[in-house]
């Protein structure tokens, strides 16, 4: 029996230089030996980093010199006395003049245990004859050092609690244990964190099943490396995969705070080397709660921290001398009594915040997640923890949010709770019922003059007007000064933005205001008369009044085409995608019609009801007066709105509602 042997004769050992193997008669002093990998990639035996004087057994790339991993890390040998020797039960032993240095501690049974190195940098302890992995009695994949290397793992084995984490070297001189380490939090939606110690550097993002939700940029990655998230009952890592062998390629965890991606290209350029490929954290924002809650970062900006829509700093002092880590309070806090008054804002491109306290279900979709978000206070934010084909699963965040990140493309979406009247921000927003079904909210000026008793009246004016091609409103919301309409959700958006093919902003309804209106706040059947003319004219013209751009900026739309139609170049004006396909007297009849309804003076304007019988005959129309369009430059929006303040009339119900457009 050789194992017999070997015990009757232990002190007969036979050296390994340059070999492929070690088995239990034979080994490894540090003398200048070393056991290559199988394709001669990979080497292990002593060395002696940087300028130390201290010994290590270690692995390198064989051609090239740079460390991958260190056995006795912590436990330096002092002089070359250093010895490597399998035992028989099938455990790796480095000792020094008889004494343990360092030792693997596999518990799984041996038979003819070998040692062998394989060419993915791998040291394997395994029966002889075996080629199964899961089968190895023990390997340096598992007890990985400061650098990652193709088919590694980060992440955990949930069966034996066997953590695979990446801890950086004290010094290029010391490869023992540093502060910082590149570690997989099994949180119920994992993340992988660069850490110092206990302080989070640098925070990966979850993985959304394409990437890592604070690493969207996949430039071309592809071509060197595959990355590969699992998550199973069994183990949950991240890994990532060589895809060519032209080129090597390792991570490495360094104390100085930083991840490296280094490649080194084997047909490349004269001068080889290793190049850093991808440093992290990359830009400020990857610093970790760099903005604090709620703040989010934005890397294009001069100024790198903002408030998310809906808060304020929570120390404005602090947050102008750029100090941000106390970061962002609401600008009206929940209180969570009604499920009613709050909402969902979703926030586009985003890196999705800390994941430390969440909450997973692969199972259920985004509506179902919205449900369950709402139903609990604590939960904060939700979205699809899957992005892939069109979104699923449901991630949802509890407890304040925190670092999250803006990119000017890509990134995820991310519905935050808010109080329902945080929907102002935007005028009119998309909100969604309970029941799940989609409403645009519009909320009035919370200074609005209006009393409740009238608005109320309105609303049931309003709600007997329902038409088909009116957007149906669907209920109200008054709450002390907060005053808030619901309408139906236009999917396709308005007939403003289909007219003209391309809306990007919203746009008050300023352009159509007839001058008493504008100017002295009276409103009257004649002003929607006004209104009514400006927008055939927009059709026929197919340009819009507000937005018509002219040298002259006195030029508006209705003086222009007032003009062109006096001195009779009325055809010109006629938009010429549709000049074609119509008829053009009726046109010409209908612009003479819209130029006798933006006539200044209310008196001179036709009732709605000549209008129609002026648009289905052919009676003699009168020659219209001048137009009464009050150009954009002559008042702004403020003295608008106080000159309606002083200026109330009997109808400023209806006014409000057009202010709030
Ligand atoms: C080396 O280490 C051994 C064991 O720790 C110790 O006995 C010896 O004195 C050391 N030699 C030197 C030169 O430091
Ligand atoms: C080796 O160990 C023996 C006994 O344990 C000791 O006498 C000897 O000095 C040691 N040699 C070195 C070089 O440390
Ligand atoms: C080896 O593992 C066993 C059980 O798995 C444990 O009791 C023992 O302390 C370990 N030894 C070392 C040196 O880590
Ligand atoms: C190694 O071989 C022994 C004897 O054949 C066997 O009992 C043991 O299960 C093997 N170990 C592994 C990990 O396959
Ligand atoms: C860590 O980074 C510093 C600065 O880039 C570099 O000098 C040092 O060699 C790195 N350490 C290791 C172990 O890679
Ligand atoms: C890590 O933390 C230590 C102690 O707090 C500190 O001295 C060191 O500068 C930190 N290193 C990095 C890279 O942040
Ligand atoms: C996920 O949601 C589904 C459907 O509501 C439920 O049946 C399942 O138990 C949930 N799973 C977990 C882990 O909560
Ligand atoms: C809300 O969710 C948190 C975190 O999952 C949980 O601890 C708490 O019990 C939930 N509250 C309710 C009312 O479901
Ligand atoms: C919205 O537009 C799409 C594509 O143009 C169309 O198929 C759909 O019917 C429209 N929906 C409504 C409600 O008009
Ligand atoms: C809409 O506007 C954008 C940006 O101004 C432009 O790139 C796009 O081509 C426009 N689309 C249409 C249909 O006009």
């Amino acid at each position: 029996m050789i194992m017999l042997s070997c015990v009757l004769v232990p002190f007969i050992e036979i050296s390994v230089a340059n070999k492929y193997s070690i088995n239990m008669c034979q080994s490894m002093s540090d003398d200048g030996q070393t056991l290559v990998s199988t394709g001669g990639k990979f080497e292990l035996g002593f060395f002696r980093p940087g300028s130390s004087h201290k010994r290590y057994l270690g692995i390198w790339y064989k051609n090239i010199a740079t460390v991958v991993w260190v056995a006795n890390r912590a436990k330096p040998i002092n002089d070359s006395s250093g010895i490597l020797k399998l035992d028989s039960a099938g455990n790796l032993i480095l000792t020094q003049n008889g004494s343990l240095v360092w030792s693997t501690n596999s518990s799984k049974p041996a038979h003819n245990p070998v040692v062998v190195l394989l060419d993915s940098g791998n040291l394997v302890i395994k029966n002889e004859t075996e080629t199964e992995p899961e089968e190895f009695l023990w390997q340096s994949f598992d007890h990985p050092s400061d650098t990652a290397l193709p088919g590694m793992k980060l992440g955990s084995d949930l069966r034996t609690g066997l953590q695979w984490r990446y801890t950086a070297w004290k010094s290029p001189d010391d490869p023992s244990p540093g502060d910082v380490y590149r570690v997989l939090e099994l949180y119920n939606y994992p993340e992988i964190y660069l850490m110092n110690g206990t302080t989070k550097l640098f925070r990966y993002g979850p993985w959304n099943g394409e990437y890592f939700s604070g690493i969207p940029d996949r430039r071309s990655d592809t071509n060197i490396y595959d990355k590969n998230f699992v998550r199973n009952q069994d183990m949950v890592y991240y890994t990532f995969l060589q895809v060519t062998d032209n080129v090597f390629t390792r991570v490495v965890t360094n104390q100085t705070g930083y991840l490296y991606r280094y490649i080194w290209a084997k047909d490349g350029a004269d001068e080889q080397n290793w190049k850093e490929y991808k440093t992290f954290p990359r830009v400020p924002c990857e610093s970790y709660g760099l903005c604090g809650p709620y703040g989010n970062c934005v890397s294009t900006k001069s100024q790198s921290c903002h408030c998310l829509k809906g808060f304020r700093p929570k120390s404005p002092e602090a947050w102008n001398s750029f100090v941000w880590t106390q970061g962002c309070v609401r600008n009206k806090p929940l209180n969570c009594k009604d499920k009613l008054k709050e909402a969902f804002v979703k926030f586009e491109r985003l890196k999705v915040p800390d994941t430390t306290h969440t909450w997973l279900n692969e199972s259920i979709g985004l509506e179902e997640c919205r449900i369950k978000c709402l139903n609990n206070c604590s939960c904060m934010a939700y979205t699809n923890s899957d992005i892939r084909g069109g979104g699923s699963g449901c991630a949802m965040w509890f407890g304040d949010l925190v670092d999250m990140q803006q990119y000017e493309t890509g990134g995820q979406y991310l519905y935050i709770r808010m109080d329902a009247s945080e929907l102002e921000s935007g005028g009119t927003m998309l909100g969604i019922l309970v029941d799940g079904q989609k409403i645009a909210v519009k909320t009035l000026s919370r200074s609005s003059w209006q009393g409740v008793s009238e608005l109320i009246n309105e609303v049931k004016l309003i709600a007997k007007l329902q038409h088909r091609n009116l957007v149906k409103l669907l209920g109200y919301f008054i709450q002390g000064q907060e005053k808030m309409l619901i309408y139906e959700y236009m999917s396709n958006g308005s007939l403003d933005s289909l007219i003209f093919g391309n809306t990007s902003r919203v746009v008050g309804t300023y352009g159509y205001m007839a001058p008493e209106y504008a100017l002295d706040g009276l409103f009257s059947t004649k002003s929607d008369v006004f209104s009514f003319g400006i927008l055939v004219l927009e059709i026929i013209c197919g340009k819009r009044n507000r937005g018509f751009y002219h040298i002259d900026k006195n030029v508006n739309l209705v003086s222009h085409a007032w003009t062109t139609w006096k001195v009779g170049k009325a055809l010109e004006l006629i938009d010429p995608t549709m000049k074609e396909s119509c008829v053009i007297f009726e046109v010409l009849r209908f612009l003479h019609i819209s130029l006798l309804c933006v006539q200044q003076y209310p008196e001179d304007r036709p009732t709605m009801a000549s209008v129609n019988f002026m648009l289905n005959s052919h009676m003699e129309l009168v020659e219209p007066k001048e137009h009464g369009f009050i150009p954009r430059n002559v008042m702004v929006e403020e003295d608008l709105r106080s000159s309606q303040k002083n200026k109330r009339s009997t109808n400023d119900v209806t006014i409000s509602l057009l202010q709030a457009q």
